[in-house]
Order: structure tokens, then C-alpha cells, then sequence
């Protein structure tokens, strides 16, 4: 089903304190946001015992990344298997970071999205373009691309596991988002991808990434096409990211 989803990316950022005071702030508000959003906290992976102990089940955990494989001699990996064991619900797949840091290509993307759909959680993946390929006007085309890859292994009775983060790489971390017009835009061409591969595209929800804050979410949140946001910096912030999870609109 299409769910709506505001999920915090926390990087490579935090420690024991923050969880203890970010997630408990988070929690706390919880309860003012629509019944029909899910909140996800997305921390370090060695935070995420800690923050589902802490979120006592007001909120859902995720893993920002896991292996490509399913276990053994891979010193530093952890597996989909073992997010699962700690009681993650999410992993996101393919983020713009892996991909231009770590060497991450759409077939790596694919094998974890495998991996993660095998463990029963949802895989979030990733794409988004870099500004020379939007000025170049290739943007819809890797996107497509990416999703086409990355959801090559997605069998029949998967789908309502897969959830799309479109991230453009420009908008990441710069405090430039995407106009809601051209995220919609955007939306839309992933939704028709979807479509293509024969997948419910309209059963899938499709969140955006990008300099997401409190004062353009709702924006981005009303256009028909974007089911939530996948947010960096703001999440980091308990006040600015409830507020985000705040902004769908009335009724929601
Ligand atoms: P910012 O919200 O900091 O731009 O980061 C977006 C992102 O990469 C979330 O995964």
C-alpha cells in the first residue's frame, strides 16, 4: 500500500547523547502527527539498537546501508539479515553518498535491494542525477536508469517492500531544493518507469530528498506524486523534523 513516510537520514552524525535527546523529543510529539504517516529514524548503525529501545515502538528504525552479501567473512559489513535482528523496518539502498563515495553502482544497488527484500524488510532505493546531468538535460533518463537497475530483482509479490527516494545529488546537503513542480515532475516519470516494469506504480510510495526543512515540506508534501521525504540535515533537529512530518496536507 502507498504509505506516507518521513524518514531522517542521520548520516554519519550523532552518539549516545543525541539519541537519548532527539529520539526521546521525537517520541514525545509523535503523537501529533497524522495517523496515516510513519516516522522513521534512519541513525548509525551502531545507534540502532539504542534508538529502537529508546523509540519503544512509536517509531520505526532503518539502516542507512548493508552488505551485498548475506553473511560471512566481510570484516566491517553488516548484513540486511542483522538489520532485521535489531528490529529495523527500512534500508535505504543506493544513497548518492555510497554511490559517489563508496564506488556504489546500480548493480551493487541491485544485489543489496536483493538482500534486503530476501530479510523481509522495505528497501528504500535511492537515485537522484548530479546537476551536469540535469544541465544536460539527462535527468529523467538516469533516474530511469537507476530505478530500472536497481528494482531489476524485485520479484512479483515484492513490490509493496519497495519504496524510491528521489535525491537529486544538487540538492543534497546545498540548501537548494528541487521546485515542487519539477519533483512532481520528476515523481511522475519514476511512477511511469514503475509502470513499465509492470510494478503497482501506484501502490508504491515515492518520497523526496533534498534540503528538505520545515518551511518547504508542505510544498513538496501536497503535490499528488511525492508520498513523503527522506530528510538529511533537519532531521537532526527534533522541533524542525517534526515539523516536517507535520506538513502533509489536512487529513492526512
Ligand atoms: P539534506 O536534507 O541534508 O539535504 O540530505 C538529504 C539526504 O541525503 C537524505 O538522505
Amino acid at each position: 500500500m502507498r504509505r506516507r513516510i518521513v524518514a531522517g537520514n542521520w548520516k554519519m552524525n550523532g552518539s549516545k547523547d543525541l539519541v537519548k535527546q532527539l529520539v526521546g523529543a521525537v517520541c514525545e510529539q509523535s503523537g501529533n502527527v497524522g495517523k496515516d504517516v510513519e516516522v522513521v529514524i534512519i541513525p548509525p548503525a551502531i545507534y540502532l539498537g539504542q534508538v529502537a529501545e529508546q523509540g519503544g515502538g512509536r517509531i520505526t528504525t532503518g539502516a542507512q546501508n548493508v552488505s551485498q552479501w548475506q553473511s560471512g567473512a566481510y570484516t566491517g559489513e553488516i548484513s540486511a539479515e542483522m538489520a532485521r535482528d535489531m528490529g529495523c523496518g527500512y534500508v535505504l539502498v543506493g544513497h548518492s553518498e555510497r554511490r559517489q563515495l563508496f564506488g556504489e553502482t546500480d548493480s551493487v544497488a541491485a544485489a543489496k535491494v536483493e538482500q534486503v527484500l530476501l530479510s523481509g524488510l522495505v528497501a528504500v532505493l535511492c537515485v537522484g542525477e548530479t546537476l551536469a546531468e540535469r544541465e544536460a538535460g539527462q535527468a529523467e533518463a538516469v533516474v530511469a536508469e537507476q530505478v530500472r537497475s536497481g528494482l531489476s530483482v524485485v520479484a512479483d509479490d515484492q513490490w509493496s517492500r519497495v519504496v524510491v527516494a528521489y535525491e537529486p545529488v544538487w540538492a543534497i546537503g546545498t540548501g537548494k531544493t528541487a521546485t515542487a513542480d519539477d519533483a512532481q515532475a520528476m515523481h511522475s516519470e519514476i511512477r511511469k518507469v514503475l509502470d513499465g516494469m509492470n510494478a503497482p506504480a501506484n501502490e508504491i510510495s515515492v518520497l523526496y530528498g533534498g534540503s528538505v526543512k520545515a518551511d518547504n515540506a508542505a510544498a513538496l508534501f501536497a503535490e499528488p506524486d511525492i508520498d513523503g521525504g527522506l530528510i538529511g540535515g533537519a532531521s537532526l533537529k527534533a522541533e524542525e523534523f517534526i515539523s516536517i512530518c507535520r506538513s502533509f496536507p489536512a487529513g492526512v
